[in-house]
């Protein structure tokens, strides 16, 4: 199998790819990995876990290597052990990103990242970037490769049915050079579904979420999942939130408190980039308990921390009798080793997906994502059971 991911040299990213590599030679154990577990082990003879190949898009960094980016992170971070990255030298210096596009990526991205290299910035038009992408996807990919957008948080642009609507209207857009109406998390998409590549959307950006897209994908008879890898702080929220649900407690307000440093903190602090996130760590609440208390979602750059991520939770209940009660918790983790092994998972049910002939959204992979798209299904414990009804039923 191969990996094609968009924000390569980002931390998750490198440390995804890191971590394959390590299990593959023997350096690390499987822990984290959904897929290895025993509800899947059929995943193996159609999506085994040796990827052969990495490639994908960046903006930045582009004459350096997945080993002199993941070494940067690791220097900050320390988050797994010295060995393991040394071992990988060679293998992760032959992986070099391709350059991207950072299309209405917001100012976050073009602040935080600068210098950044973009097709854009080359002066293309709209149709010669597509042409561009998509001729380093196709290169690239096989009958067994899946694509994911783990490139770095962009604004949302307003839905606009003429452009996002259709697929016509949005190939249209692209021939007439919109460059306000499609951003780069598009983009990627697009080149991957009309290639029949399997796309996942790790971030809270657009992807493939608006209609024309989602057209695409059933067109092409291709499986696609997102938005927003379920990672910390939401998975904590969705697993805890049906307790009270459970127990018929009612939720007066739940307000939970975020602070990371590192890259992904950078360009979060742009209110524009952080917007999307906030909406999808938000509305979490409202969709599992099916009532809307009152929330408070707040996410503020801290820079000493680096990947680092805290998360203050307070959750103020009523029980019987009226008695008003409250709830904290605290989750503290390395943003990308919770993250890591997510993409690797989503990558190996997509691509079990598309060989069994799964096409359009799969919804039964909303277990790996905070907005997932087309179910209502926020439970992370029936979106568990969801996930191995679905994986069984096409396993009879
Ligand atoms: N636990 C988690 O870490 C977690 C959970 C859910 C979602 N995410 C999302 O995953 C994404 C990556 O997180 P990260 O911590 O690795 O961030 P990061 O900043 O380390 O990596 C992002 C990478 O994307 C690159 N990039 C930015 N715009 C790009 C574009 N248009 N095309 C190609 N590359 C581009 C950047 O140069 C950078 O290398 C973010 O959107 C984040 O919100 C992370």
């Amino acid at each position: 199998m191969k990996l094609w991911l968009f924000g390569l040299y980002g931390i998750v990213s490198s440390t995804a790819v890191a971590g394959i590599k390590a299990i593959q030679k023997g350096l690390s154990e499987e822990t984290g990995l959904v897929s290895q577990l025993p509800h899947f082990k059929e995943i193996e003879k159609y999506s085994p876990l040796s990827f052969e190949e990495f490639g994908g898009h960046e903006i930045r960094s582009l004459d350096k290597n997945l080993y002199t980016e993941l070494e940067k992170h690791w220097e900050k971070n320390r988050h797994f052990d010295y060995k393991i990255l040394k071992a990988l030298k060679d293998d992760l210096s032959k992986i070099k990103a391709k350059k991207g596009t950072a299309l209405n990526c917001g100012e976050g991205v073009l602040q935080e990242l600068s210098p950044i290299e973009t097709l854009e910035n080359d002066g293309l038009h709209l149709a010669e970037i597509v042409e561009k992408l998509e001729k380093d996807i196709t290169d690239f990919a096989d009958e067994n490769s899946v694509a994911i957008n783990v490139a770095s948080t962009e604004p949302l642009i307003p839905y606009d049915e003429q452009v996002h609507g259709s697929l016509k209207g949005f190939e249209k857009a692209i021939e007439e050079d919109r460059k306000d109406k499609i951003s780069a998390s598009m983009i990627y998409a697009y080149v991957s579904l009309k290639n029949r590549i399997p796309y996942g959307n790790f971030t809270p950006s657009t992807g493939s979420s608006i209609p024309a897209l989602k057209e695409l994908a059933e067109k092409n008879s291709v499986p696609h999942c997102g938005n927003d890898g379920k990672t910390g702080e939401t998975l904590v929220k969705t697993t805890l939130a049906p307790m009270f649900a459970y127990r018929n407690l009612k939720v007066l307000g739940w307000m939970g408190y975020n602070i990371l440093g590192d890259l992904d903190g950078k360009v979060l602090a742009h209110k524009s980039n952080r917007e999307s996130k906030v909406r999808s760590k938000d509305k979490v609440i409202e969709k599992t308990l099916g009532y809307s208390p009152y929330t408070i979602t707040e996410i503020n750059f801290f820079p000493s921390l680096e990947d680092n991520k805290t998360a203050f939770d307070f959750i103020h209940y009523e029980g019987f009798l009226g008695t008003k009660m409250k709830f904290y918790f605290i989750w503290d983790a390395v943003d990308a080793t919770v993250a890591a092994p997510l993409i690797i998972d989503i990558a190996r049910f997509l691509n079990f997906a598309k060989k069994k002939g799964v096409k359009g959204v799969v919804k039964e992979l909303s277990f790996f994502f905070k907005s997932p798209m087309d179910t209502q299904n926020y439970n992370t414990h029936s979106q568990f059971e969801t996930l191995v009804k679905w994986f069984k039923g096409l396993n009879p």
